[in-house]
């Protein structure tokens, strides 16, 4: 059987060369929202390592859209340079590159994880730190413990709206194969969606339809600037703690994509506190929603969440579930997982994963070894299948 996770995967004008996808992580390394040497050696060596494409981290439109001091940004032209090294990097080892595009809203103004999470007045010490709005559809605090935001205008939804296109637009100018809007995990888009964030009483809240009309203005703002030929992704949040359901989600996905997203990224909660990635799960516990997406509303899906093994991943493909694996926290612990899953699944000639120098060599101390044991020992399989 041939393996789809190592199949090449094309959307729009954009071929894939494996269906492998780094989950965006952020590394709340970022001075002033600009990129540096962390940000480089962090993406670039899932690149060297086979991924087929890598995500930058969450980076914000909007000053005040930055979840702590240390968020990357995207909201002035100066970020683009910075931006454009991280790309011209990770695509020269055979990857393409994705950026996430988001604004924390109401969740905006933390320390980073390690320090609490807590709720911050403002940032001392960061340029763009000065005391500012939070800013969400309804005056409603994330917890108990936030500040209550203030509850956009018509004009500040205009303006957040032309923020994620300018972002769109500075993205294209960085190079990005790929674009995703952050709509999930309780953060801006995911506050409009929410009947329980969004108490508005106008066009952006009540009805789902109305809810949705924020998300609806922005991938059509962002498609305005994003080339035509370039694959849009959506992160959701496909299911919350609350009150948003897959049913939503799946009409969500229908709408979007009538809109020009081609890629629903299925993540799932974060209006409380306590969400899925800090509570036991199990593997692949969202891959449950990536296929309802993709079955309910014909768009493309993209499952995450606790994918770990290499035969796992090709069974989420081959059984129709998603049509892209995105991995976080295992790509922490192995940067060359796409190498070790073509070991593992049995690929012909696993080491072309690596840029030709190191495939070079591996394929000949394989190919040394087979020599000495004379047995179809590989390199990263023991022999006793371990
Ligand atoms: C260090 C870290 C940073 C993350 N940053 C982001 C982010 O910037 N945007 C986002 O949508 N999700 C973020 N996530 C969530 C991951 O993208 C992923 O959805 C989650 O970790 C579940 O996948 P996994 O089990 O493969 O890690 C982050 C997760 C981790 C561990």
């Amino acid at each position: 059987m041939e393996s789809m996770l190592f199949s090449p995967l094309t959307i729009r004008g954009l071929t894939l060369r494996n269906r492998i996808v780094v989950s965006p992580m952020l590394t709340y390394s970022a001075i002033n929202g600009y990129t540096n040497d962390t940000h480089l050696a962090h993406l670039a060596k899932f690149a060297v390592g086979g991924a087929g494409l890598v995500f930058v981290e969450s980076t914000k439109i909007d000053p005040r859209g930055c979840s702590t001091p240390r968020d990357l940004g995207l909201w002035k032209d100066e970020f683009v340079p910075g931006m454009r090294r991280i790309v011209d990097l990770v695509k020269c080892y055979g990857a393409a590159c994705a950026i996430q595009l988001g604004h924390s809203g109401r969740k905006a103004r933390r320390s980073v994880p390690w320090e609490g999470r807590t709720p911050l007045k403002n940032f001392p010490g960061v340029d763009h730190g000065e005391q500012w709005d939070l800013i969400a559809p309804s005056p409603i605090p994330h917890a108990e413990a936030y500040e209550a935001p203030r509850e956009m205008t018509h004009a500040d939804i205009a303006e957040m709206v032309d923020a994620w296109s300018q972002g769109a637009r500075r993205a294209e100018e960085a190079g990005f194969d790929v674009m995703e809007i952050h709509g999930a995990h309780g953060y801006l888009i995911h506050q409009f969606l929410s009947a329980t964030a969004n108490k508005r009483t106008d066009r952006y809240g009540g009805s789902l339809e109305n809810r949705m009309r924020f998300a609806v203005e922005v991938v059509r703002g962002v498609r305005r600037y994003w080339p035509e030929q370039k694959p849009l992704f959506l992160r959701i949040s496909a299911t919350d703690e609350i009150d948003w359901t897959i049913e939503d989600s799946v009409a969500l996905a229908r709408t979007l994509g009538e809109h020009g997203v081609d890629v629903i990224d299925c993540s799932a909660g974060g209006m409380l506190d306590s969400g899925p990635v800090t509570n036991p799960v199990e593997y692949g516990y969202q891959v449950k929603y990536a296929k309802a997406v993709r079955h309910g509303s014909g768009v493309k899906s993209m499952a995450v969440g606790m994918i770990v093994h290499a035969d796992q991943a090709e069974e989420i493909l081959q059984a129709g579930e998603a049509d892209l694996v995105a991995l976080g926290r295992e790509y922490l612990v192995n940067p060359n997982w796409a190498l070790d899953a073509a070991l593992k699944l049995g690929i012909p000639a696993p080491y072309a994963q690596l840029p030709p120098v190191f495939g070079h060599y591996l394929s000949r101390r394989q190919r040394a070894f087979k020599d000495v044991r004379n047995s179809t020992w590989q390199m990263g399989i023991r022999g006793d299948g371990k």
